[in-house]
């Protein structure tokens, strides 16, 4: 299959929201923008369509994919309850980079939930994406729009290049301002419990509700993923990523070490360890955790394997999305030095 490129510019949008729309009604997948990283959508009432999401990603089937609505009365569609603090952090944080897992009507197709019982659920605030959900009317079931295990998409050209050919369209909106996976909240108990951490915060959550719990990850390992994308290895680049903790002086000496061990090493830095380091090949992440976060995946992509051995990546403060950025480190490295 061709893969149709549909352009999100202002001259365009209204004919591509139109073609999107239907093709998604017709049961075809579309990679869209949100403001997060680019989505692979299908019609999350449609088994058939949702398999294809599947297939085209190389994605487990027990993985359960989160469903994209435009507003709140299509929540009270898809779920059996919605609780007071959903209530209060839907005010707070939503359109935005927000899923909430709640209690399933099972109105979604079974292999979108994996048979859990509990649907993920996110209104995204790209207006691409807001102005296609209102367009087809419909729960889209979308993952990140990459290959499985790979780095998610935040541009066009990076859908194209994972699932160009085997995908009906890509809608183009640009760069993703985020640049990592929303925030996720298993909102089943008495208080919100963060699984997977992004832009907002745990803190940015409790000072909304209060109470909160923060499912602890890193570096442990669970028997029963609470949230079963967590067991998988993900953001992997070509080569293999070492993460390194310390200061700038460690971090030129574990490149050196690589160097004199005939490697072809990579550093994975902010602007101002750029500045301070020498004679490697240096990918800018730029400056400021919000920047580093929107360029952190289309750096690891843009690693090859034609021209590096080994990418060393130095770690980051765990302040705002500080966190997110090295949780998804962390599951990218093959090694924390
Ligand atoms: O920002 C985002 O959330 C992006 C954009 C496209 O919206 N989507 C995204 O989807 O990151 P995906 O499939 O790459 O990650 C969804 C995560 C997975 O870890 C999955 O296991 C978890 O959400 N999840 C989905 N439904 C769940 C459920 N019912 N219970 C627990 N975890 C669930
Ligand atoms: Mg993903």
């Amino acid at each position: 299959m061709k893969t149709k490129y549909l352009s999100g510019e202002k001259d365009n949008i209204a004919a591509t929201i139109s073609l999107a729309a239907s093709l998604l009604a017709e049961g075809e997948v579309v990679g869209f923008p949100t403001e997060t990283v680019y989505g692979l959508g299908a019609d999350a009432t449609s088994e058939a369509a949702v398999a294809k999401v599947f297939a085209a990603k190389g994605r487990p089937s027990d993985n359960p994919l989160i469903v994209h609505i435009a507003d709140r009365e299509q929540l009270v569609d898809l779920v059996t309850e919605v609780p007071a603090y959903v209530e209060v952090l839907l005010d707070a944080f939503s359109p935005g980079p927000i899923t909430y897992i709640l209690p399933s009507k099972e109105r979604v197709a079974r292999n979108v939930t994996a048979g859990l019982g509990t649907v993920a659920v996110r209104i995204p605030s790209h207006p691409v994406a807001l102005e296609l959900l209102r367009a087809c009317k419909l729960p889209i079931a979308a993952p990140s729009a990459n290959v499985s295990g790979k780095p998610s998409p935040t541009t066009a050209q990076h859908v194209l290049d994972d699932l160009s050919g085997k995908i009906a369209a890509i809608v183009d909106g640009g760069s993703a301002m985020v640049g990592v996976e929303s925030t996720v909240i298993d909102c089943t108990g008495a208080v919100p419990f963060v699984l997977r951490l992004g832009s907002i915060t745990a803190e940015e959550i409790a000072a909304v509700v209060g109470d909160v719990k923060v499912l602890n990850v890193a570096g442990t390992e669970m028997d029963i993923p609470k949230s079963p994308g967590l067991k998988y290895k993900h953001y992997a680049p070509e080569v293999p990523l070492i993460l390194v903790n310390g200061d700038v002086d460690r971090f030129a000496e574990v490149i050196r070490d690589l160097e004199r061990g005939g490697q072809r090493v990579g550093a994975l830095v902010s602007s101002t360890t750029a500045k301070k380091l020498r004679a490697v090949k240096v990918i800018d992440l730029g400056e400021g955790l919000d920047t580093i976060a929107k360029n952190l995946y289309d750096a690891l992509r843009s690693v090859r394997k034609t021209d590096l051995d080994v990418v060393v990546c130095e770690s980051f403060p765990l302040d705002g999305v500080g966190k997110a950025i090295m949780d998804r480190l962390t599951r990218a490295a093959d090694d924390i030095v």
